[in-house]
């Protein structure tokens, strides 16, 4: 009998789980606070309830005999719902409460690489207190990035000579952070980068560590990579799993990284069981730890579930019993460009509730597929809200095809209020980015 999936969450991510796992055969159970009309047509059942509601949750998944549970998004991982699902006798691919502190409490997360000398951590400091977090910031002799110590959607972390513009911003930002307790009592003063980001995501069932395809995501709102931060606009992933301007030594690096860090959760009995999610900025260094996530990425799950040859019921069994095996994780040769639809004026002021039109048949005759995010079916009509709409990726055998897959594909998505960052797995501004890593790299030898 086919196995019986929970998954947790509504967004692009989630509707990537879910098609995976009903390639892989799995019956699924999806549990979301909106309905997301893509996980809606692929689930046998669905609940709409709050994802943070964890006695629910628990009874939805007692009463459908759930063997497994996939938990999409950080915020019920912080509930405890992962615990209460274990606790309950299911599978869980997702950490516990205290081990998701990798990406719901920085300060935890910064201090625990320190005192086990994980390589490519950072100088930093974590701070409760207003007074000492300015005396450290008028005395660090580098540019800081200020991050508030919780969740804040990605939206709380700002960075001096970018969205701060000197000392002085800085220390009134972090006057902001403690006054409006943003992101909850507490703030981590860290080094600012400065290099090119990458996202390492991985399978990791408690000691094992298998990596999945290198994905770059772009969070700036605008084209050019300006504007402010978003959740993320698009992301695009190569053939040989790699990215132009990471080597495999790099790779090999941050591969280091990710380990240390989940044998370091073991021994302080924090077992890892999920997918790990490491955000590294290459620099002339080589790779440093931005921060870890407890979750697939959002859109970086578009770019690397399509792409997953291996059965991924299996590979979440491995995950949940601590048996996971290498040999069953494999990803076919190719390169994905993933493309976010999202409302005008995202990031700043989005236009919101305005019908778009997804032709899903004509998406697939172009190569590309759809997944649904932040939209609503209302008698037959999708609707947008004021987050990412439609994510569209293109998958080809190399780059510029997978690119021009996706630009095809999104001449299918028609709304009146909509935006695409089209120049995400360009050429040119992949070259931009190659020719920048030289420069860096160039300077330090
Ligand atoms: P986070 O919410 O930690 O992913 O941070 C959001 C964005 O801020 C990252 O994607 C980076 O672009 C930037 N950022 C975070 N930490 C640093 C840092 N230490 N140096 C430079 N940029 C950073
Ligand atoms: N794409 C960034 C994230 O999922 O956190």
């Amino acid at each position: 009998m086919a196995e019986k999936v929970l998954t947790v969450g509504g967004g692009g991510r989630e509707h990537a789980i879910v098609d995976a796992l009903a390639r892989s055969g799995a019956n699924v159970c999806a549990v979301m606070k909106n309905r997301n009309p893509g996980i809606a047509r692929l689930a046998k059942d669905v609940l709409l309830v709050k994802e943070t509601d964890v006695a629910k949750v628990v009874q939805y998944a007692r009463d459908r005999s759930i063997d497994l549970a996939i938990i999409g998004p950080e915020a019920p991982l912080e509930a405890g719902l992962s615990d209460a699902l274990r606790d309950a006798g299911i599978g869980v691919v997702g950490p516990s409460k205290k081990a998701a502190r990798m990406e719901t409490d920085k300060g935890f997360a910064r201090s625990l690489l320190a005192n086990h000398g994980v390589p490519g951590n950072l100088r930093f400091g974590v701070f409760d207190a207003l007074g000492p977090a300015i005396e450290f910031a008028k005395e660090a002799d580098f540019q800081l990035a200020v991050k508030p110590v919780g969740l804040t959607g990605g939206k709380g972390v700002k960075v001096e000579g970018e969205q701060l513009k000197d000392k002085d911003e800085t220390l009134s930002y972090i006057k902001e952070v403690f006054d409006r307790s943003i992101g909850g009592v507490g703030v981590v003063l860290e080094e600012k980068l400065v290099g090119e980001e990458f996202t390492l995501q991985a399978f990791v069932d408690g000691t094992r560590v298998v990596p999945m395809p290198l994905v770059q995501d772009h969070k700036r709102a605008f084209e050019g990579d300006l504007g402010p931060n978003t959740g993320g606009m698009g992301s695009y992933s190569l053939q040989d799993h790699l990215l132009p301007f990471v080597s495999k030594d790099d790779l090999a690096l941050a591969m280091e990284s990710m380990r240390r860090t989940v044998d370091a959760l073991s021994k302080e009995d924090c077992v890892y069981q999920g997918v790990f999610y490491g955000q590294f900025m290459l620099t002339s260094k080589g790779p440093r730890i931005i921060e870890f996530n407890a979750r697939f990425g959002d859109p970086e799950a578009m770019n690397v579930l399509p792409l997953l040859d291996s059965n991924f019921v299996d590979i979440c069994h491995g995950i949940a019993n601590g048996n996971l095996s290498n040999s069953n994780v494999s990803f076919a040769p190719m390169a994905t460009v993933c493309k976010y639809v999202v409302p005008t004026g995202y990031g700043l002021e989005p236009k919101a509730n305005l019908p778009i039109e997804v032709d899903e048949k004509a998406i697939a005759s172009e190569g590309a597929k759809v997944f649904y995010a932040a939209v609503s079916e209302e008698s037959g009509r999708i609707m947008t809200s004021s987050s990412r709409a439609v994510g569209v990726v293109g998958i080809a055998p190399d780059l510029e095809r997978a690119e021009a897959s996706c630009e095809r594909a999104l001449k299918h998505v028609k709304g009146e209020a909509i935006y695409v960052r089209h120049d995400i797995g360009r050429k040119e501004i992949i070259e931009r980015k190659v020719e920048r890593m030289r420069a860096i790299r160039g300077l330090c030898t």
